[in-house]
């Protein structure tokens, strides 16, 4: 465990005892990256009943090849994989590359078609560009869920313009307002993931007092606004 609440590797899918794992990925390869600023943020500030995992393989993904898209599926595919299918949820936050998705997030999303786990996944995004800008990245990321049916929870998606230099040494975005966005950001992905399990299942107490739980805060930190 990283710190409190937050991993940088696979675990079991922990829904059932009302532990969101929410895999976290960023478009962005770049060190001193505004993308992953906002999710390595998103990670410090997530609600306790949130285990966030950072995503940390982009870089080393291979090109994407349908060859070994089977039984010679190398080993970096195989672990994104498995974290997705871990995942209650999937929220990415990626910069737009040439009117798009940059190369390497576009190959990460590839290499996930075959295995299906992004099947009725929920997913979610921020985009963190300058305002007016990085709407290529915003649709291409939609189409590309869209092909493989993810669980889009639009509730959740947000723009949240974050400035390169409004990131602290601790490679985090300063600023109550960032953190205010994101906690409304695990609000309605909790939400959403609530009303799931209790249409997929029994009534669960511990959700309800959870997303109770996650207004509060939202509520404090608007009040200290
Ligand atoms: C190869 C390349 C292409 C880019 N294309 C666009 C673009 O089409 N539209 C845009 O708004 N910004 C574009 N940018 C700017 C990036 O989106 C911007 O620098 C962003 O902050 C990078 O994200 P990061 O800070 O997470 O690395 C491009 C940057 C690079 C390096």
């Amino acid at each position: 465990m990283h710190q409190d609440g937050m991993h940088r590797v696979g675990g079991r899918r922990s829904v059932v005892s009302g532990q969101a794992r929410i895999l976290l990925v960023s478009g962005s390869t770049r060190r001193g990256s505004t993308n992953s600023a906002a999710l390595a943020t998103a990670a410090e500030i997530a609600p306790s009943q949130v285990t966030a995992v950072l995503y940390d393989g982009l870089a080393e993904l291979p090109a994407f090849n349908p060859d070994h898209d089977g039984d010679l599926l190398p080993a970096g595919p195989a672990q994104l994989r498995r974290q997705i299918g871990e995942s209650d949820a999937v929220l990415f936050c990626t910069p737009e590359y040439a009117g798009t998705l940059p190369g390497s997030l576009k190959n990460l999303l590839d290499w996930s078609v075959g295995g299906g786990e992004f099947d009725r996944k929920p997913a979610a995004w921020i985009n963190v560009a300058a305002p007016g800008r990085g709407k290529g990245a915003e649709d291409s990321l939609m189409a590309v869920l869209g092909y493989v049916g993810a669980d889009i929870v639009e509730a959740a998606c947000r723009r949240i313009p974050v400035d390169r230099d409004a990131i602290g040494p601790d490679g985090t975005v300063i600023g109550l307002k960032f953190a205010v966005e994101i906690a409304e950001v695990w609000d309605a992905l909790l939400s959403h993931l609530g009303k799931l399990l209790r249409t997929r299942s029994p009534p669960a107490d511990c959700w309800n007092e959870r997303i109770s739980m996650v207004k509060h805060l939202t509520g404090a930190y608007v009040k200290a606004c």
